[in-house]
């Protein structure tokens, strides 16, 4: 069990019990197509399997924690505090690319890790740093994109941040040691894996009434197609015989429920009939193929707890 390095939008941490209540009693690779911070991951430790992501400059971060992780270490070592004032001997010590000034060392750290979207020459190592460096010290530990793809969120006040982070890289190094690392959109995983693994889908949403309107629904561009796409990638997995667990909003359970997935509410303060009735404070739900007795015991712990 190693902690997960980032904080993320949408992290499982509280969501896990529910979520090895479902595991089969045994698969064979993992998979992890909506990896952000990885928290289902990180808590598993999988042997080997694939992990996926849009996001270009979060898996450029964990190819860096696995291949490089002293070099790592040692570059967040050499950062100064956010507060302090910017680095003369850097681009962006006065001003940042639209001019403004940049008073401290935080502003400058952020407009470096923006060369890579705003078109600049930029070195793998020293982003995985920036991004791990700015997700500790901004504001609420946010990952935040405008428009052109810049990372704009603004510092946050912690009296002693650590940003460092040794133990954890060092952890996550070796537990991502055999894992194949992918930026591609989700469906990757319909090449990646076979029959007896399983895939755990986590994608952006958020937790909602199933009475809100289907078509509002869209969280960080991940819409109704999106999920449509998913529901679809979910059933051809299913067909392969590969095991599918699923959390995602109350918005999608009969989409789920009607496809013949098992599909479960969580977070919900009463039991749920199926007519539509009484749905009201439904706002998070888990799919999955694998029927209860396929499930492993309750309680039952992997090999790395014994
Ligand atoms: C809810 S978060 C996953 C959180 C993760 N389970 C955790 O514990 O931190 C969803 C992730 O999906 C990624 N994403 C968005 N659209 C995607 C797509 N089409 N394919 C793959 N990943 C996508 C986002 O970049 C985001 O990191």
């Amino acid at each position: 069990m190693v902690s997960p390095i980032l904080k993320w939008a949408g992290g499982k941490r509280q969501l896990l019990d529910e979520l090895y209540d479902r595991f089969p009693e045994s698969y064979e690779h993992f998979h992890e197509p909506f990896f952000g911070g990885g928290a289902m991951f990180f808590d598993l430790e999988p042997e080997n399997g694939t992990i996926n992501d849009t996001n270009a400059r979060l898996i450029n971060f964990y190819e860096q924690v696995r291949d490089r992780p002293e070099e790592l270490i040692e570059l967040l070592e050499s950062f100064d505090d956010p507060e302090s004032d910017p680095d003369p001997e850097r681009r962006f010590s006065e001003s940042n690319r639209k001019g403004k000034e940049i008073k401290n060392y935080y502003y400058q750290q952020r407009e470096l890790f923006n060369n890579r979207p705003y078109g600049d020459e930029y070195d793998d190592l020293e982003e995985a740093a920036l991004l791990l460096y700015l997700n500790r010290t901004c504001y609420n530990g946010l990952y935040r994109e405008n428009s052109s793809g810049g990372f704009n969120v603004p510092i946050g006040r912690y009296s002693n941040p650590d940003w460092v982070r040794s133990e954890e890289i060092r952890n996550a190094s070796r537990v991502l040691e055999n894992t194949e690392i992918h930026n591609r959109d989700f469906e990757y995983v319909l090449e990646a894996a076979e029959e007896g693994d399983l895939v755990y889908f986590d994608p952006p949403y958020e937790p909602m009434s199933p009475t809100a309107y289907f078509t509002d629904y869209s969280a960080e561009g991940f819409g109704k197609e999106d999920q449509e796409r998913l529901l679809e990638v979910a059933q051809e997995l299913d067909q392969m015989g590969v095991n599918v667990i699923l959390s995602n909003s109350g918005v999608m359970y009969e989409m789920y429920d009607d496809s013949g997935f098992y599909v479960e509410v969580e977070g919900a303060t009463r039991s749920i009939n199926s007519d539509g009735e009484n749905r009201d404070e439904v706002d998070e739900i888990i799919a999955t193929n694998i029927a209860p007795e396929r499930r492993r015991r309750a309680g039952q712990q992997g090999l790395a707890d014994f």
